[in-house]
């Protein structure tokens, strides 16, 4: 894998193994910044039936995850990025179970919901991380998720000092669901809807 070829590249398990590998910017540009690497197999385990991943970047990590899970599985993932300029596009364009929407999470509601399959097995944040931004996702959002069904946050450990891209544990604590947290890559946040919590 990681030869640059075309091929090569929209093969979501090898660019899944790519990233768990995580070149560091050395190899493939297309893993850089691979920094969810740690929790990218249970990204995989959970992935099954409808899945909304918000923020997918051109990096792919989480959508490789997410893909080769409904892959598995069964499903399809919907991708939403303010991005245009080739966000995953360079990489799953095409896959018939990977759609793309040029999108903001906080502004197109109905866009997305014309885009989605509802209800969501699976809900997947990693878009803006401003405490009021990630607590719009999860108010819009986290609602269209099955009973049984999970939300993932990405970067609930991040802190760089600026609250702009620090306010996912916040938002988490302001929604108010019973929720876990797992370390590692940034750290990762898990809200169950209305169910235990045995995976
Ligand atoms: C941290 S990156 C996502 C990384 C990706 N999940 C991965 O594992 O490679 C955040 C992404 O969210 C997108 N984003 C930020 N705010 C957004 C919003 N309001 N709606 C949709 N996407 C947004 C950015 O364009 C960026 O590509």
């Amino acid at each position: 894998m990681g030869n640059g070829t075309a091929t090569s590249v929209r093969d979501p398990e090898a660019e899944y193994l790519a990233n768990l590998r995580y070149l560091d910017g050395r190899g493939d540009k297309l893993n850089y910044g691979c920094d969810i690497r740690v929790h990218l197999p249970l990204l995989r385990f959970l992935a099954k039936g409808n899945v909304l991943e918000i923020g997918c970047r051109r990096t792919a990590c989480s959508t490789s995850a997410l893909l080769c899970g409904v892959m598995e599985n069964g499903g399809h993932v919907y991708s939403v990025d303010l991005e245009v300029e080739g966000p995953c596009s360079d990489v799953f364009e095409g896959h018939p179970q990977w759609s793309f929407l040029h999108a903001d999470s906080c502004n197109d509601y109905q866009k997305i919901m014309d885009f989605i399959t509802r209800p969501l097995d699976l809900l997947f944040i990693d878009g803006a991380h401003s405490q009021a931004m990630v607590l719009n996702d999860l108010q819009k959002y986290e609602p269209l998720v099955k009973p049984g069904g999970y939300t993932l946050l990405h970067d609930t450990d991040f802190n760089d000092g600026h609250p702009e891209y620090c306010g996912v544990r916040e938002a988490m604590a302001d929604y108010g669901r019973p929720c876990t947290f797992l370390p590692g890559s940034f750290g990762l946040g898990i809200i169950r809807k209305d169910g235990d919590w045995g995976f």
